[in-house]
């Protein structure tokens, strides 16, 4: 084969971790810190991930695998591989195409994402823009009428799985989003202006939606805060002025700080279809979400390390939960997922499958739907090689006896 030099097409970034790199670059210290961060001194954020390393596969030779399964059930669907795209707010902060690309990624790869309360497009509008029923991520703010009326649209628009996130009774201590002023609710400062102007592709591939939408702008500006430029940038950011998420960035808060087990009971009665509570950490509460309200499954879940520093990382609270509920529901994990092996560990130690939050803004900040895209590509050819090289025929087959035992290790 004939070596070629091309300067002007370099190659792509093969790692997430050369993604995450390339979007640091893209991104104002604002969006960034939004992104990337996480709360107090980011112990958890680095455990998340750390906690992966700490396990070792087996490796068997001469298996004859070649093409190893990766097709997985995640929440009532055959997906093509057991990773899914965890719900993210403000996605608008990365690209304008925000949750639409990012679920037009996902169908893609044949798999689904979950669309955050705190998305930048409206549910509706997502539906419409993609092929597959995806999932919908239910912040129970405010009060029964609104939760209420929320989950009735998102039933009506078509979404087949409910995850209500239990972790924010109050937002995490994020200190990088305050120093770089993201804070709640926005408004725009010379400061931020400047800072969000050292990145020009970074305005333009936030605003972009904004002359796509004009005439939607148009007809609403005159409703809301959208008449000043503050407010064009939180609708830039947060889309067609979702009801959602304009009364949770009134409340400041994203769940109601009272919320109770029976709040929970009340939203499984409403939503017919498979319902996961998101958050959970501890065995006890697995227990309660499985067997008081009749959940259907767990994300096992710090937010990313974004709400209560030095809790448990994912990958170590993992064990006990599946210990505690895993024979009778479908446990879920994400936090810190980065690499293909990542996701054999999760698996070997009884998730279903998990998700990715952060990879996947990574994709959208540098090249939006395309990027998302070649993330989740990336963790397929890496899961992939990953099976082939264990030995291993399919993600169906991973158990603890995929995991090889260290000298010391109990
Ligand atoms: C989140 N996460 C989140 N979770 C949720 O239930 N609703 C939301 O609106 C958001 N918003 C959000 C924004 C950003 C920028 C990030 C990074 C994360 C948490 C998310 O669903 C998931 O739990 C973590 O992202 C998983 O960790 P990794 O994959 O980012 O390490």
């Amino acid at each position: 084969m004939a070596f070629t030099l091309r300067l002007s097409d370099p190659a792509p970034p093969v790692s997430v971790e050369a993604w995450r790199r390339l979007a640091r670059r893209r991104l104002p210290d604002l969006a960034w810190n939004y992104l990337d961060g996480g709360a107090d001194d980011l112990v958890t954020v680095n455990e998340n991930m750390a906690g992966f390393l700490r396990h070792r596969l087996r490796q068997r030779c001469l298996t004859g695998v070649r093409a190893p399964d990766l097709s997985a059930t995640m929440a009532g669907e055959r997906v093509a591989l057991p990773i899914a795209l965890a719900p993210t707010g403000a996605a608008g902060l990365s690209h304008w195409t925000a949750d639409v690309a990012a679920t037009r990624a996902a169908e893609r790869a044949g798999t689904r994402a979950v669309l955050s309360t705190a998305s930048s497009y409206t549910l509706e509008e997502v539906a419409e823009a993609t092929e597959q029923n995806h999932w919908f991520q239910l912040y129970p703010f405010g009060n029964r009428d609104k939760v209420g009326a929320l989950i009735a649209r998102a039933r009506a628009a078509g979404y087949t799985a409910l995850f209500v996130t239990v972790d924010v009774p109050v937002v995490g201590n994020r200190e990088g989003e305050r120093t770089a002023g993201m804070t709640q609710p926005w408004t725009l400062t010379p400061p931020r202006l400047l800072n969000m102007a050292r990145r020009p592709g970074w305005l333009h591939a936030v605003f972009r939606r904004r002359r796509v939408a004009a005439v939607h702008y148009v007809e609403r500006a005159a409703e809301a805060k959208a008449a000043t430029l503050a407010g064009g940038l939180r609708r830039a950011i947060h889309g067609a002025g979702d009801d959602a998420i304009a009364s949770a960035e009134n409340q400041a808060r994203y769940m109601q700080g009272d919320l109770h087990w029976d709040d929970l009971a009340w939203m499984r009665d409403q939503w017919q279809g498979p319902l996961y509570v998101k958050g959970v950490l501890d065995p006890d509460d697995a227990a309660q979400a499985v067997d008081r309200i009749g959940a259907d499954g767990i994300v096992v879940s710090n937010h990313g390390g974004r709400q209560l520093d030095r809790t448990l990382a994912a990958i170590d609270a993992l064990p006990a939960i599946v210990a505690r509920v895993g024979d009778r529901a479908e446990v879920y994990l994400d936090g810190g997922v980065r690499r293909g092996t990542d996701v054999v560990t999760a698996l070997c130690l009884g998730a279903r499958g998990v998700f990715i939050g952060r990879p996947y803004l990574y994709g959208l900040a540098v090249a939006g739907e395309a990027g998302g895209a070649v993330i989740l590509e990336i963790f397929r050819a890496e899961l992939e090689r990953a099976l082939v090289l264990m030995g291993c025929p399919g993600v169906g087959s991973l158990d603890r006896s995929w995991l090889a035992q260290r000298p010391g290790d109990t």
